[in-house]
């Protein structure tokens, strides 16, 4: 299963607070993604949301209290605490952030937090409360102290709040809290090294309005971004302009054209472990930019004529480093995919190479993809691009 929060269990708490209509939509995307989620509420997430709707959405019946007659020997705060791989406390209130802070133990939720194996069951809180409320001195003081007590705390955002007020607070999204999550409970093998992405295609200009670029989403590389920071590696993304948003956890620098995009890779490729070309970088370029617009002459028929200069290949290049890191090219073939990209391979003087049929997979979420290395071949079938991108890096890291 490549989905990291496949087959997980979490235990996802609820504290008061109007934001607990997003943990409904979260606890449909933890269902969907192959997770098992146990919901406990207390009094004062009833008030805002109901049992029903989360029992409904979870699939299990809601603890409510830790006097729970339920649970056979009445200890649902040693039962859940202990088949759970995360506690997520969200909304986490004010009051609930205290009560954790504390160590209370009066009410099921924090009851549970301080009953379970803390090495085996990761505390995740996610704060939703007012401005004023988390910029108090007391909240603050209990951020630092979960935080010291091995907690890790999932935002707040800024913005509106439902009180009307606008400032920090707010809860983060269902989705920005499964990426955090997942991210979360990844597995590792990267954690340590550093990995340098290229992604997007390149545009050319020639004029102000005009220019020269490939067909690409960058919708892989964003994908491969994505998973090496799930792994645990620190990720540089280096993104022609696409409008895809910046994976969570990885640091993005935005450039145009070849030439910028080798201006950005070439001062970070000998700091890192490995590099994965996916970028389309355009071949050419036009030798010069018109400063203005060109313009059709009025009543002739002549076509301007543009001449070309050469781009440098930034993949070749960090490959010839005296250090370089383990670099991976994509080829992107229309026909002979294997002999094709084994001859890029070598041509580039790199270990692997990944190659794809490009008029088959461009703009779409979903690729097949062929592996070729010195020792031979291994094809990862058709899937979305997130699941190759995250098998691809678990074969990298097998080779790092
Ligand atoms: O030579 P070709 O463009 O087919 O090679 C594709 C591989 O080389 C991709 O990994 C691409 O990102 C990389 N490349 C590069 N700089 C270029 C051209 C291609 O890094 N100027």
């Amino acid at each position: 299963m490549s989905n990291p929060l496949h087959g997980k269990h979490i235990l996802l708490a609820m504290s008061g607070g109007i934001a607990g209509y997003k943990i409904a939509e979260l606890t449909r995307l933890l269902v969907k993604a192959g997770a098992s989620v146990q919901v406990m509420m207390s009094e004062a997430a009833q008030q805002f949301i109901t049992p029903v709707t989360m029992q409904a959405l979870s699939g299990r019946e809601v603890v409510l209290t830790q006097w729970d007659a339920r649970q056979p020997n009445h200890m649902p705060h040693i039962n859940l605490s202990r088949e759970a791989d995360a506690m997520l406390v969200a909304p986490a209130s004010a009051d609930m952030m205290a009560a954790l802070a504390q160590g209370r133990a009066d009410e099921l939720i924090a009851l549970t937090a301080l009953a379970r194996r803390i090495e085996e069951c990761p505390l995740l809180v996610v704060p939703a409360m007012n401005r004023e409320m988390w910029a108090h001195p007391a909240t603050q003081r209990n951020v630092a102290q979960l935080k010291a007590d091995g907690a890790t705390v999932l935002g707040p955002a800024a913005g509106d709040q439902a009180c009307g007020e606008i400032g920090d607070g707010r809860m983060l999204e269902a989705q920005q809290i499964f990426d955090q999550l997942l991210l979360f409970l990844a597995p590792k093998p990267l954690r340590g090294r550093a990995l340098l992405v290229t992604a997007g295609p390149t545009f050319e200009p020639i004029d102000p309005v005009r220019g020269i670029t490939n067909h690409s989403s960058g919708k892989m590389g964003f994908a491969i971004a994505q998973a090496a920071a799930e792994a645990g590696a620190a990720v540089t993304l280096v993104a022609g302009p696409v409008s895809l948003p910046t994976p969570p956890g990885v640091r993005r620098i935005d450039v145009q054209t070849a030439q910028q995009m080798f201006d950005a890779v070439l001062p970070l490729a000998g700091q890192q472990d490995a590099f994965i070309a996916t970028a389309a970088v355009a071949d050419w370029r036009p030798a010069q930019v018109h400063k203005h617009k060109l313009k059709k002459a009025e009543g002739a028929v002549t076509a301007p004529t543009i001449a070309m200069a050469e781009n440098p290949d930034i993949l070749a290049a960090v490959a010839r480093l005296p250090q370089p890191p383990f670099c991976v090219g994509f080829a992107a073939e229309s026909e002979k995919l294997a002999e094709h990209a084994e001859a890029k391979r070598r041509r580039k003087g790199i270990p692997l190479i990944v190659a794809n049929l490009g008029p088959a997979t461009f703009g779409r979420d979903d690729n097949a993809l062929l592996l070729i290395d010195e020792q031979g071949q291994r094809e990862l079938p058709r899937a979305d691009k997130l699941s190759l991108a995250r098998e691809l890096i678990r074969d990298l890291s097998t080779r790092l």
